[in-house]
């Protein structure tokens, strides 16, 4: 007898079915998120940390444990929202000891807390400290590959070796020539704007530099100096700023399926644009043989240099010295003056100190070469240097190989960042 599949056996099949389903799928939803999860550990944990013997293997100094996966990132985002924030994130971090241990996503970031551990990892050891970890967005994107600070080694040593020719005596005794001439103008600008000082200040920095690097004076509109000011604070923004950049292996999809690249991209091509309004008029004098003495016409596209770089990194290298030269500059000198309103004792010391070698009625402005007998002026610029530094975290050194130190064991690829703050603050334990 055929069974024929009535209306009540149908319900009744569906009934199971669905008795079966409602206790099999939240145990596969379940089973399906720990693998998703498991996949997402194993390929975001930091290469040299993958497996459980490589944890085994690597003692790294203590630090906030995190969540999976993403480790600190919500911490770390957060606290770069604002100076205070970041200042005090970097402080509790550094309650942890000489070096706290952070993972933020792939990345394992070593914070260097104190003079000392400084000095051991990054000057005594940069032979295995010097590189840079890659950076797809700030450093591939944003700046195209081709600011010379956030560049791998291999690709950065022939703009330093160019880049040697501005720290050679014979130059520095030109740059302090530049220096006075426009401190004068400076100082000037304070009694005829006095609202704008801080404009001045980077009108100041961003002159010598460009005297330096592209030759003659300033020759700019407030617009352009404007501009290019807002290009370097974006670019330094940038570094550590997008969570792409803690996930590099996602920057390795096709570029169709990353949706954050094309933003990114404009706004490389945006600093590119700024950049070559600054380099195309000198370019231009250098080419008729009018350009006046500079970095740029006299080594970096001299014919005896033999720079290998092409003309957008020649630019580059230009530019990026003109924009780390004046905003860090510019930065100190605003701090100076808040410290001068707070501390105004401690200025008049230094006042009556120039005074003392300019006479009393200020017959002349002190100058470079009486820095030998202005020692108090000289420990005051280092102690405004060090009660606010303006780079609170270095951008990150890499390790290329595997490094024992202090009952710690390193892996390469480990990145460490130097925490100016508390490094800065440890002044009785040098
Ligand atoms: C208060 C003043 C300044 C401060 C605090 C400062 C700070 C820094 C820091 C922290 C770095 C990164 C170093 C590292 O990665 O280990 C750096 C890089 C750099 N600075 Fe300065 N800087 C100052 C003034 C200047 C000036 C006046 C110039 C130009 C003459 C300059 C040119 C550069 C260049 C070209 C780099 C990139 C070097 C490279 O990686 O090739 N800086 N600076």
């Amino acid at each position: 007898m055929p069974q024929f599949y009535t209306t009540q056996n149908a319900l009744l099949h569906a009934q199971t079915i669905i008795a079966v389903s409602v206790h099999v799928l939240p145990i596969s939803i379940a089973l399906s998120a720990l693998l998703i999860f498991l996949l997402l550990r194993e390929l975001f944990a930091p290469p040299h940390l993958r497996t459980f013997s490589q944890r085994k293997q690597y003692h790294l100094p203590p630090g906030p444990s995190g969540y999976p996966i993403i480790g600190s990132l919500l911490q770390w985002r957060h606290a770069r929202r604002s100076a205070p924030a970041l200042t005090k994130y970097l402080s509790t971090l550094s309650t942890h000891g000489e070096m706290t241990t952070l993972h933020l996503g792939s990345r394992t970031q070593i914070l260097l807390n104190s003079p000392r551990s400084v000095s051991e990892i990054i000057s005594k050891r940069g032979k295995i400290t010097h590189e840079r970890p890659p950076m797809p967005i700030a450093s591939d994107l944003i700046s195209r590959g081709k600011r010379v600070v956030l560049l791998p080694t291999t690709q950065w040593m022939e703009g330093r070796r160019v880049m040697q020719h501005l720290a050679k005596t014979s130059a520095i005794k030109t740059y302090t020539e530049m220096q006075e001439f426009e401190s004068t103008l400076m100082l000037a600008s304070y009694l005829f704007r006095p609202a704008e000082w801080y404009l001045h200040h980077y009108r100041y920095s961003n002159s010598v530099m460009h005297r330096i690097v592209l030759g003659d004076g300033l020759v700019k509109r407030t617009e352009e100096l404007i501009e290019l000011q807002r290009v370097t604070i974006q670019f330094l923004k940038m570094i550590g700023e997008s969570s792409i950049e803690f996930f590099p292996l996602v920057t390795k999809i096709p570029a169709l399926l990353q949706p954050w690249r094309r933003g990114m991209e404009k706004i490389g091509r945006e600093h590119r644009d700024v950049f070559e309004t600054w380099w195309r008029p000198v370019k231009r004098m250098i080419e008729k043989g009018t350009a006046p003495p500079s970095f740029v016409r006299d080594a970096l596209l001299h014919a005896n240099f033999k720079y290998r770089g092409d003309d957008e990194q020649a630019m580059y290298l230009a530019l990026s010295a003109i924009s780390a030269g004046s905003d860090n500059t510019r930065m100190i000198l605003n701090t100076f003056i808040m410290a001068a309103l707070c501390n105004p004792e401690a200025m008049q010391k230094a006042r009556d100190e120039a005074d003392a070698i300019c006479g009393g009625k200020a017959e002349r402005l002190p100058l470079i070469s009486d820095i030998d007998a202005m020692p108090y002026t000289c420990a005051l610029v280092k102690e405004v240097l060090r009660w606010r530094p303006i780079v609170p975290v270095v951008p990150p050194h890499q390790l290329t190989q595997d490094l024992e130190f202090e009952g710690y064991h390193f892996p390469k690829g480990t990145e460490f960042l130097i925490n100016s703050i508390p490094v800065c603050n440890a002044v009785d334990k040098p």
